[in-house]
């Protein structure tokens, strides 16, 4: 039955659910894939913010959205092609939740208790509400809505796309149907972990991003905080321990990143010029960028416009799902 035959494009489904303000391990790990695959003409693109998802920690109703909309102009600023790719926000499309009710009905709560993001919760001693715990079933709900055949996201997000594979397979069984398709190779295990100017995963619970669209003050500043060794200028330094490379390789041209490796490694290279040349490549980056996002924060309309004529797309093919899960399992 899989239901999508009219289109002979593959389905790519990607959420993003970042509540605060975007960085650049958000960007290189998350956005930048996401834009590039959805440009490429090869797939039906549906880019969401997650914030239904974002409900479950957020508890701020101006700074949800806030964020959405930052995520939204974000991806507009960076290149996104909006005529091909169907953007929007989850929760203009509530069947997302609908399909997760019916989903939790074929899940249970020791193999939910089995998921990495309940564990850590757990483990820190916090409560756990009912909403982060079903996260995974409600992350399920998007991908198999939309029967995806590619979800790029990082090797952090890997067991959920196990779980929306598993579910998927317990939805059929259960009504002995063929609906959803069960997805697979869906993991860009070359997305890389982007370090923070300590080291660390770059982070904002951490407190060492680069911000995307903050002030140039704000970029300078993290810039120039980026730790270091003590070795002098004159030293020989290795770029593979290096954490200003680490950031700086990030904007690079494969022959740009080799010229950089050699001045590190021959000496005569000191940290304090090795961060103006990142900072620099920072600011080159977000030239246009900056501005076009600045533009569309300032005009939330524009952005709204966008998010729901996506929203109208994604709602239409949501909708044709349900119809055929509603049947399924017997409800109206
Ligand atoms: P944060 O860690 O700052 O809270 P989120 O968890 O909101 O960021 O991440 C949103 C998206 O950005 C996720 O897809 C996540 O995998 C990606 N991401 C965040 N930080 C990094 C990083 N340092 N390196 C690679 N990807 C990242
Ligand atoms: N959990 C994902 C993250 O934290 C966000 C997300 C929600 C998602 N629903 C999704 C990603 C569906 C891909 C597909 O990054």
């Amino acid at each position: 039955m899989f239901g999508f035959s009219s289109t002979s494009k593959r389905i790519l489904v990607s959420g993003i659910q970042a509540t605060g303000k975007l960085h650049f391990g958000n960007y290189f790990g998350a956005m930048k894939q996401n834009i590039d695959l959805a440009n490429s003409g090869e797939f039906t693109p549906y880019i969401f913010i997650a914030d239904y998802h974002a409900l479950t920690t957020v508890k701020d109703r101006e700074a949800l959205r806030q964020s959405a909309l930052e995520i939204a102009a974000a991806y507009i600023a960076c290149g996104l092609d909006t005529s091909r790719a169907i953007l929007f926000r989850q929760s203009f499309v509530p069947q997302h939740t609908e399909l997760a009710w019916v989903l939790n009905n074929v899940v249970t709560m020791p193999y939910l208790m089995r998921a990495h993001a309940y564990k850590d919760h757990e483990a820190k001693d916090k409560e756990v509400n009912v909403g982060l715990f079903d996260y995974p079933v409600l992350m399920a709900a998007d991908i198999l809505m939309y029967q995806a055949d590619v979800v790029p996201v990082g090797q952090d997000q890997k067991q959920h796309i196990e779980y929306a594979r598993d579910i998927a397979g317990f939805y059929n069984r259960a009504w002995n149907v063929e609906q959803f398709k069960l997805p697979k190779d869906l993991i860009l295990e070359t997305v890389a972990i982007v370090p923070g100017i300590d080291g660390q995963k770059m982070s904002k619970s951490k407190g060492n991003v680069i911000s995307l669209f903050g002030t140039d003050e704000e970029v300078r500043k993290a810039v120039m905080s980026v730790v270091t060794d003590s070795k002098a200028p004159s030293e020989k330094k290795d770029p593979d321990t290096n954490n200003v490379y680490a950031i700086h390789k990030l904007f690079l041209t494969n022959a740009e990143d080799a010229e950089l490796r050699r001045r590190f490694e021959q000496g005569g290279y000191g940290y304090k010029e090795a961060k103006e040349a990142l900072l620099a490549a920072i600011m080159k980056w977000r030239e246009g960028k900056k501005a076009l996002f600045d533009d569309l924060m300032q005009h939330p309309e524009k952005i709204e416009r966008i998010l729901e004529e996506g929203g109208r797309k994604a709602r239409k093919q949501a909708e044709e799902t349900m119809k055929a899960v509603r049947t399924q399992v017997g409800l109206q």
